[in-house]
């Protein structure tokens, strides 16, 4: 195992921040947040989503920073080191395994996104109708070599930026990244608020129809807010143990869940005026963002130069999340089995990279071939590691951190004093009693075990 001394460490508190919010927002906030949204019938979803956010997600985003800074360990390392018994270890597996799965997914729509950055490059969303601009898509889910091939330009840029280590690599490309993704997103809402549909789009976003609510939405919400703060699975443990002794860790996990939030709000009111502007179907799933934010773009008179930085930005927005998922994978076989950086990324990364490919062919060569219900390759894989593997993980999270932490680790923290004091009494407060609660209520409610 590696030692405290050799460990890497973010070279500023703000490069942190970065880095933790960079991993948070991701394609879960611009793809998925609006789609699930879409699906779940609007507003009441989004109330859903930002009550998981503030009862289930910020407090375990503390206790994952918590866990990794006081360990200075990888997940499997730091449940071994903090945890005393051997089964504490399972939970930092069930995170790598979470990790594993997702990357391998997740990679395979950061190449959709890569493919649309090519296409602004060759202006081909100019003066294209809407069915055009849907057939785009279709065509691209359809050809499996461009799928695995774009799946393998994607995944490449990740291991690209790990290999470099967590301030050279990490740090450094997240600052340059994220604050260059803040403007242009700023841009694009206010263009889609002028849009004709931005009423309809602004009251399907934020006007709850509690009729919609329904366990399956309670749930998706739930785990949409896990995967968006890339929570449940040690991403950001990991990162956390790469902190210094004296970071403030309450401030931090503010700060990140609030623009992680911020973005996936701003990515529904990118979306949905454009949705409605141009009568497209709210819950178009998967698709809704690759086939609506084209249209608005094929009309603006620079919209090619815009599309062309959105699509890049967004490809941004992936790597940096994407990064997180496969650090967790590498600081594993770093940390545990002494590998070095450049062994683990490469090894891990290419291994990812062939798992993920009945992913990257589930819409063309193996459509047909459905896991769970009717569910092909790659939705089965993101409805278990999204609904289930990450909810319980952050359960196991939330228990470790609530119960069997001594107490002095847990509240005895830089930054706890003053005011601070009653913050850290009040997050151990709902840690231990609120969180867990919550989780397992909609677990077992989902799995039929108990009814309301
Ligand atoms: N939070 C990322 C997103 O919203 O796209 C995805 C993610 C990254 C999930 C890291 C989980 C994780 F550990």
């Amino acid at each position: 195992m590696n030692t405290d001394k050799k460990r890497e460490v973010w070279s500023t508190k703000i490069g942190f921040i970065f880095a933790a919010a960079g991993s948070a927002v991701g394609l879960g906030n611009m793809w998925k947040f609006p789609y699930v949204t879409g699906m779940h019938g609007g507003g009441a979803f989004v109330l859903v989503y930002l009550l998981s956010v503030i009862v289930i997600g910020f407090p375990i985003m503390v206790a994952e920073f918590m866990i990794g800074r006081n360990a200075r360990q990888s997940p499997v390392g730091a449940f071994a080191k903090l945890g005393g018994t051997r089964w504490w270890k399972l939970v930092g597996w069930l995170g790598v395994a979470s990790g594993f799965i997702i990357i391998s997914y997740y990679s395979v729509v950061g190449g959709w996104i890569l493919d649309y950055v090519v296409k602004s490059i060759l202006n081909q969303f100019q003066g294209s109708s809407v069915s055009q601009i849907e057939g785009m898509f279709d065509g691209i889910l359809k050809n499996p070599v461009r799928q695995v091939g774009y799946h393998a330009l994607f995944i490449s840029l990740a291991i690209y930026i790990v290999k470099g280590g967590v301030s050279r690599g990490i740090e450094r490309w997240n600052k340059i990244l994220m604050p260059a993704l803040f403007g242009i997103l700023l841009l694009l809402v206010i263009n889609s608020l002028l849009c004709p549909g931005a009423k309809e789009g602004i009251k399907f976003l934020f006007y709850p129809d509690f009729s919609k609510i329904t366990p399956a939405a309670v749930l998706e919400a739930m785990g949409q807010a896990f995967f968006s703060l890339s929570l449940g699975m040690g991403a950001m443990i990991t990162y956390g143990s790469y902190l210094g002794r004296k970071a403030d860790l309450m401030n931090a996990a503010v700060e990140v869940c609030i623009l992680d939030t911020m973005v996936a709000l701003i990515g529904g009111l990118v979306i949905f005026p454009i949705v409605f502007s141009y009568g497209l179907p709210p819950s178009a799933g998967p698709g809704l963002f690759f086939k609506t934010l084209p249209v608005v773009f094929s009309k603006l008179p620079w919209g090619g130069l815009i599309a062309f930085l959105f699509f890049l930005l967004v490809t941004f927005a992936a790597i940096t999340s994407a990064i997180s998922l496969l650090e967790v994978v590498v600081s594993y076989f770093i940390d545990e089995m002494n590998w070095s950086r450049k062994k683990a990324s490469l090894l891990t990364g290419i291994t990812i990279f062939i798992f993920g490919i009945p992913s990257a062919l589930s819409f063309n060569i193996l459509s047909n071939l459905a896991l769970l219900g009717e569910k092909n390759v790659f939705d089965s894989l993101d409805f278990v590691a999204t609904n289930y593997m990450l909810p319980i993980g952050g359960l196991l999270i939330a228990v470790f951190c609530g119960w069997f932490l001594p107490k002095k680790e847990t509240t005895d923290q830089p930054g706890n004093n003053g005011k601070n004091f009653y913050f850290y009494r009040g997050w151990l407060l709902v840690l231990k009693y609120i969180t867990p609660v919550a989780v397992s209520i909609i677990l077992l409610q989902k799995a039929g075990l108990i009814n309301f």
